[in-house]
């Protein structure tokens, strides 16, 4: 089936003679493709527990398990009384079959003149063995939950395989958050310990990281801090509390036998934003996430043992978790990890990565796709690209200019693109086209992957006609990387995604449509969920970071669609009497945001208002502040308690509708 794993500059993709914009992989992609029969999907959908089954079996299990899925409401299962783990199925087993040779880990650092580090399979698990001896000498066991806050060094992906390792749980936390948001985490999750750094590069500059860490760190139960030494920068170190990562795994053995896990045992909680101020502890198993981490990571992007993905997320996001370490890591490939930003030293940064690694798989989001458009196609331009065979976009639709830029100055018009819909919920890609099977159409994600039973809905549930829009829902078997739960609140689980239909299907929040091969187009959200240059915001976090500023006495944020980010957040603040608005204060209250969540929250824009739209009960009419900010309709006013408030709102943002 596979006869070469790159074959440089071969055309991958071809037109549709009769679809305007539809491709299809080429005969010479089909040939070195996994998946290249679109029977696949009938045969996965006529039984999918078989199909999650055979790719479970690719897998390594010390115990095999007595059934392969089982469900009740509220509660799915699969490969129940199975045992394995996670870093095992990620390093143990290739050394095992003799390639601990082969190159694991790429990172390459921001400053230019800094040399990359690389780690084999049999290096990479010498390391993450050294840690998690390391780890356990400090306490973490089982279950234990461990929280990481690092920037993007090797650190992050040893960190997190060694806790697994243990079968401790981690908790990533985006390193650019704030420590108010690290400390929310590390509280909700109770945290024994805290892995962190001195600091990291960024567009040149030294970001100091520990200082943020530290002050996060009053009132939790966290006992230990190991911090990586990576910017070198001067920082505080806590007697009996903080101890140096490179001290910690000095004199440590290289080995360390993997904890036997239950499919169902967590392997790690992320926290994302709901509807609500607070973010929600997601919850992953370890068996059913790491198959379909395992199996999505191959067949999306159709990886081979020589593959080299490059995945520009960062480790605090899902897509880090997944496309970073888990899953090229399972597929036994390397994975490339970069520290910095794409603009540093220049616009062509991340194409200059590539040639230097010759790069295979390319895995972004639209957000990063629109800015390098803005830059310009002179920076790809300068770099040779032509070892990249499959790119990936995720995080939010791709609008079209966006899609054709990626397809004709990044892949040659020679790659697929894959587009691949997914949430920090589904733990891996449920939504794509496969590489060997197309099509490939601009503004669409695709077919759900095998096995995944996907379909639109109204809101009473009920399948819309093909072509219409509706809500994107799952149905059983569910996804076997499907969230068990939100840590600590089942209650939520139970309400957030089982609240409008019912435990017999899962509700994304997404709205869709589908036409009738089954490709599905996702229009966006349908909740108060931002998605701000790939991150989840809620509109309501932003609110309530605003709300905390001594001169505000309420807010109403709302979404507003942005060339580059997607969309921004608006804030609408009413302030205490007698206070006069300021350019000033709206500083003020930029760094407030920036206090309580961090600088990706930060509103595009702050208009100081007298009142805001409400309804007779009190309730802010968002809807209406959200057509206003878009220029768009404002509909009805009759149901509003102030509607005099309307029009000098509209002065305000300047609105032209
Ligand atoms: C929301 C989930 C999954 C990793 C990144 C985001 C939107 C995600 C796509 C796509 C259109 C997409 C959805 C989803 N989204 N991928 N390919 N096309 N929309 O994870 O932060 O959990 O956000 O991102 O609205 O619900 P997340």
């Amino acid at each position: 089936m596979v006869k070469e794993a790159t074959l440089n500059g071969v055309q991958w993709v071809v037109p549709d003679p009769k679809r305007e914009n539809w491709y299809w992989p080429s005969e010479a992609l089909k040939v070195h493709a996994w998946a290249s029969d679109a029977k696949i999907y009938a045969q996965a959908a006529a039984d999918p527990i078989a199909f999650w089954s055979q790719q479970a079996d690719q897998l390594t299990w010390s115990k095999q398990w007595t059934k392969a899925y089982e469900d009740e409401p509220f509660a799915y299962r699969w490969f129940v009384g199975g045992k394995l783990n996670l870093s095992y199925n990620s390093l143990d087993r290739h050394v095992a079959a003799g390639k601990g040779g082969k190159t694991a880990l790429i990172w390459e650092p921001e400053p230019v003149d800094e040399p990359s580090r690389i780690f084999t399979y049999q290096e990479l698990l010498a390391e993450v063995s050294r840690f998690a001896n390391a780890l356990k000498a400090l306490g973490v066991r089982k279950g234990d939950r461990v929280g990481i806050y690092l920037p993007m060094i090797p650190e992050a992906v040893i960190a997190m395989q060694a806790v697994v390792r243990i079968g401790a749980v981690h908790t990533v936390v985006f390193s650019a958050f704030s420590p108010e948001s690290l400390r929310d985490r590390l509280l909700d999750c109770g945290a024994k310990v805290l892995i962190t750094a001195d600091g990291y590069y960024r567009r040149g500059k030294k970001i100091p990281l520990k200082q943020q860490a530290d002050q996060a760190l009053t009132g939790t139960s966290v006992e230990k801090v190991v911090v990586v030494r990576r910017a070198g920068n001067e920082i505080p170190m806590q007697k009996g509390r903080d101890v140096w990562y490179h001290e910690s795994v000095a004199g440590q053995s290289t080995h360390f036998p993997p904890e036997e896990m239950d499919a169902e045992d967590l392997s790690f909680i992320l926290y994302t934003s709901g509807t609500t101020g607070k973010p929600k502890g997601v919850m992953h198993t370890t068996g059913g996430y790491a198959v379909q981490v395992y199996a999505t990571s191959k067949l999306d992007f159709n990886l081979h043992e020589d593959d080299i993905h490059f995945c520009t997320a960062d480790v605090g996001w899902i897509t880090g978790h997944s496309y970073i370490n888990y899953g090229p890591l399972m597929n036994g490939v390397a994975t490339l990890v970069y520290e910095g930003t794409p603009d540093a030293p220049d616009f062509g940064r991340m194409w200059q990565i590539i040639a230097k690694h010759k790069v295979t798989v390319y895995y972004t989001a639209p957000t990063a796709i629109r800015m390098h458009v803005k830059w310009g196609e002179e920076w790809p331009a300068k770099h040779d690209l032509s070892s990249l065979r499959v790119l990936g976009t995720v995080g939010e639709p791709i609008n079209e200019e966006a899609w054709h830029w990626y397809f004709e100055h990044i892949g040659g018009k020679r790659c697929p693109i894959i587009d691949t819909w997914w949430q920090t919920e589904t733990g891996a890609t449920c939504v794509q086209a496969l590489p060997g099977i197309g099509p490939f159409i601009p503004t669409v994600a695709g077919r759900p992957f095998p096995g995944i039973r996907a379909k639109i809905v109204d809101a009473g549930g009920v399948p819309v006609k093909t072509g219409d829009g509706g809500y994107l829902v799952m149905e059983p078997p569910f996804p076997p990387a499907l969230l068990r739960g939100l840590y600590g609140d089942s209650e939520k689980f139970r309400a957030t995604y089982f609240g409008e239909f019912g435990p017999r299907l899962y509700f994304t929040k997404d709205g869709a449509r589908m036409d009738e091969m089954g490709n599905i187009r996702i229009t966006g959200r349908v909740d108060d969920v931002m998605n701000v240059a790939g991150h989840r915001l809620a509109t309501a976090e932003v609110e309530d970071a605003l709300a905390q500023h001594p001169l505000v006495t309420e807010v109403a944020v709302v979404s507003k669609p942005d060339e580059v980010k997607g969309e921004v957040p608006v804030a609408f603040v009413l302030l205490k009497k007698g206070v006069h608005p300021s350019e000033d204060l709206k500083k003020d209250l930029i760094k407030t945001v920036d206090q309580h969540i961090g600088p990706t929250a930060r509103p595009a824009a702050i208009y100081f208002t007298e009142d805001v739209p409400k309804t007779r009960s009190g309730k802010i009419m968002r809807r209406i502040l959200k057509a206003l900010v878009r220029n768009e309709p404002i509909g009805d006013l009759t149901t509003l308690r102030n509607p005099e408030c309307v029009e000098d709102l509209q002065k305000a943002v300047g609105y032209k509708a």
